[in-house]
């Protein structure tokens, strides 16, 4: 491997900085850049970008690329499919990509029951349809969702995320019948208790004794809808016994429980869905991102009781699952179990988390470290016992890093979490290297 990274010039380099200029003057500043830098080409874990500069890539497109960039197997999968049939809605005719897709879904998720599938092109049309069908299915329209949530920027998904700014900004009227309820975000745990199961009782206490009795009339909410782990949140992961109460009123209720796995899934937190942590069972899961290694598609897997009597035609749409994108999804399945990824990525987990355990003791800045797996992520402080977030230093640190060819990304309520989301299938080397440029930028800040 030639050298990586390789900064050749600072970033942002000439070439880079002239087509962010034309970005700026072409695109609304609302499609948002986290890094200034105009990226080429990438392969593996290293993006590449138009001034030569080669970086270490700590981000995956958000989670999308977990088995690497331009995976020669996953090239050849979208060449050879593409060859056969780019296209075809199917709604006009059938076709078998989708088909292999639905019933591989159906089997690699949590829950022995039948279930049934259908493919759509994004994570937030994923969460659109989850909610169309509980809605027509239980006749039930209202949903529970969770404050610092994030479910995406269509109307229906963005009227279930739960942060303002900047995902809501003058965007309203929302979309009714969604109430929201506090996540147990325990490290800034909302009634105030430093104990992180006794912040999860609190939250579903919450949803029970108030949210159910003051807000909505539980039988008409037909759903809850969450993340396993927050990950725009900032990759809040519940205390133990979040998710099985949370079960348990659902079913005491006849609410269905929507998971969405879009940034957790596909081994994302050291096995194959976030929510198997928790040993919970959802009705419905929505799942995208790494789904197709980052062609456009995503999919809603449900309850065969809840999918099977939807009105004909009331669902679906023009590219909803792609055969070139089912196809490459049947790849990644295959590559997924045929190379361990999950083990693998539970492996990952472990040297990260080692390493960002020594940040937390040697670097006062860091306040905590959290996650699951290797979707791991460090919240940045000005002062560990008052947990003032200090967003300056991230941004320094992600700039410290870009420079030194180290791309991340960062999340959180208020901007102060650092989030670790490189390829699974990074090497020891890289990731080392990584790290490495982390710390030293975690040191001078
Ligand atoms: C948990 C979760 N749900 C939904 C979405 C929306 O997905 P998309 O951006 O593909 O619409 C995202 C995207 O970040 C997400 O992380």
């Amino acid at each position: 491997m030639s050298k990586v990274p390789n900064i050749v010039t600072p970033p942002p380099g000439p070439k880079s900085k002239a087509l962010v200029e034309k970005r700026n003057d072409l695109i609304p500043p609302g499609v948002y850049l986290v890094q200034p830098v105009t990226i080429a080409e990438s392969k593996g874990s290293v993006m590449t970008d138009v001034d030569g500069n080669s970086y270490i890539d700590f981000t995956s497109g958000i989670g999308v690329t977990s088995l690497g960039h331009t995976v020669d197997e996953i090239v050849d999968t979208i060449t050879t499919q593409a060859g056969k049939l780019i296209h075809s809605c199917i709604h006009v005719v059938n076709y078998e990509p989708y088909l292999d897709l639905a019933k591989k879904l159906t089997e690699v998720t949590p829950g022995g029951f039948k279930k049934r599938a259908m493919m759509l092109n994004s994570g937030s049309e994923a969460v659109e349809n989850a909610v169309k069908i509980v809605r027509q299915s239980t006749g039930r329209p209202n949903v529970i969702s969770f404050e610092n949530s994030f479910h995406g920027r269509s109307y229906m998904a963005l009227s279930l995320t739960g942060k303002w700014d900047p995902y809501r900004v003058g965007f309203g009227p929302f979309v009714p019948g969604v109430y929201f309820t506090p996540f147990p975000y325990s490290y800034r745990c909302p009634w105030g208790t430093d104990d992180a199961e006794e912040c999860g009782e609190a939250a579903l206490h919450h949803i029970e004794k108030n949210v159910l009795k003051t807000q909505v009339d539980p039988s008409t909410v037909g759903a809850v809808i969450t993340e396993p782990i927050q990950g725009e949140g900032g990759f809040i992961d519940p205390p133990d016994n979040f998710f099985p109460g949370l079960k348990e009123l659902c079913e005491e209720h006849g609410i269905q429980l929507i998971i969405d796995e879009i940034q957790t899934g596909y081994a994302r937190t050291g096995k194959m869905w976030g929510i198997e942590h928790y040993s919970v069972e959802p009705d419905l899961m929505t799942i995208a991102k790494a789904i197709a290694a980052g062609l456009p598609l995503s999919a809603v897997v449900a309850r065969d009781d809840l999918m099977k009597d939807i009105y004909p035609g009331s669902l679906g749409g023009t590219y909803g699952g792609n055969p070139i994108a089912c196809a490459t999804a049947l790849k990644v399945l295959e590559i997924i179990e045929r190379e361990n990824i999950v083990d693998k990525a539970a492996e990952l987990g472990k040297k990260l988390r080692k390493r960002l355990d020594e940040f937390y003791d040697r670097y006062e800045v860091v306040g905590e470290v959290r996650g699951k797996g290797p979707m791991l992520a460090m919240e940045l402080v000005k002062d560990r016992k008052t947990k003032e977030p200090h967003k300056d230093a991230t941004s320094a640190v992600m700039k410290g890093c870009l420079e030194s060819g180290l791309l991340t990304l960062k999340a959180g309520l208020y901007g102060n979490v650092i989030r670790l989301h490189p390829p699974l299938t990074i090497d020891d080397e890289l990731l080392d290297k990584g790290l490495a440029i982390m710390e030293e930028t975690l040191k001078k800040v």
